[in-house]
């Protein structure tokens, strides 16, 4: 399972980065805006840092202007995943993208439907929102599930990302349930390593330790 950032703060990407937990990075209008830097500034930053795809998304509503933005974005780093947002108008942005050889990461995919034709219009990756569906009460592992199945079926190349991340558990899920990519916030993958049981191992070790009157080197 590959490892995507879900963020724009370049200093959590390094931090990433360093341990090898970097496979990739994705951005959003709401990510640049939290990070209050220009979005060719910030993603040339990500690029250099992180040799994996690095999402950069359009912001057009219709295709002929996403496709112009889209390869604006591909030239700020050859590892820039053009990230077109699933309406009519960003399918065929992605097909025109994706045909003349740049990558294509599909957004805001909240159903199978959805996800079937950004297949077939030759998206490298597919976004579906966990998060936003749990928030309205709907299951979004359930929909991770259902296109892994499909796109099993018919041997469709792109890859699953699962996006809007909100817990380790939904981490666990989506390798369990087998999405090629997870993108989440550094806060949730650094979470990951936390477990009750180890603080209160260490600890019963750090006393035991300290009755021993032993040091080590
Ligand atoms: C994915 O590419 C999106 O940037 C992201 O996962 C959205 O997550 P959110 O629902 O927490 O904003």
């Amino acid at each position: 399972m590959k490892f995507f950032v879900d963020t724009a703060d370049t200093a959590a990407i390094r931090e990433l980065n360093d341990l090898g937990m970097v496979d990739g990075v994705t951005t959003n209008p709401s990510l640049i805006l939290k990070s209050g830097r220009d979005i060719i500034e910030v993603t040339k930053e990500i690029c250099d840092i992180v040799t994996g795809p690095v999402s950069a998304e359009v912001v057009a509503k219709d295709a002929a202007d996403m496709i112009r933005e889209g390869k604006h974005l591909a030239t700020i780093a050859p590892n820039i995943t053009v990230k077109v947002p699933l309406t009519w108008d960003g399918l065929k942005a992605c097909k025109v993208l994706s045909s003349e050889g740049h990558m294509v990461n599909v957004t805001l995919c909240f159903s199978a439907a959805q996800a079937i034709l950004a297949a077939k219009a030759g998206a490298t990756f597919i976004s579906p929102f966990i998060g936003r569906l749990d928030d309205i009460n709907l299951d979004g592992m359930q929909l991770i599930e259902d296109i892994r199945v499909i796109y099993d079926n018919y041997d469709f190349k792109t890859e699953i990302l699962a996006a809007s991340i909100r817990s380790v558990n939904h981490i666990t899920d989506a390798a369990r349930v087998g999405a090629d990519v997870i993108t989440a916030p550094p806060s949730v993958i650094k979470s990951m390593a936390n477990h009750i049981l180890t603080d209160k191992g260490l600890a019963q070790f750090d006393a035991d330790w300290a009755k021993t009157g032993q040091k080590i080197g």
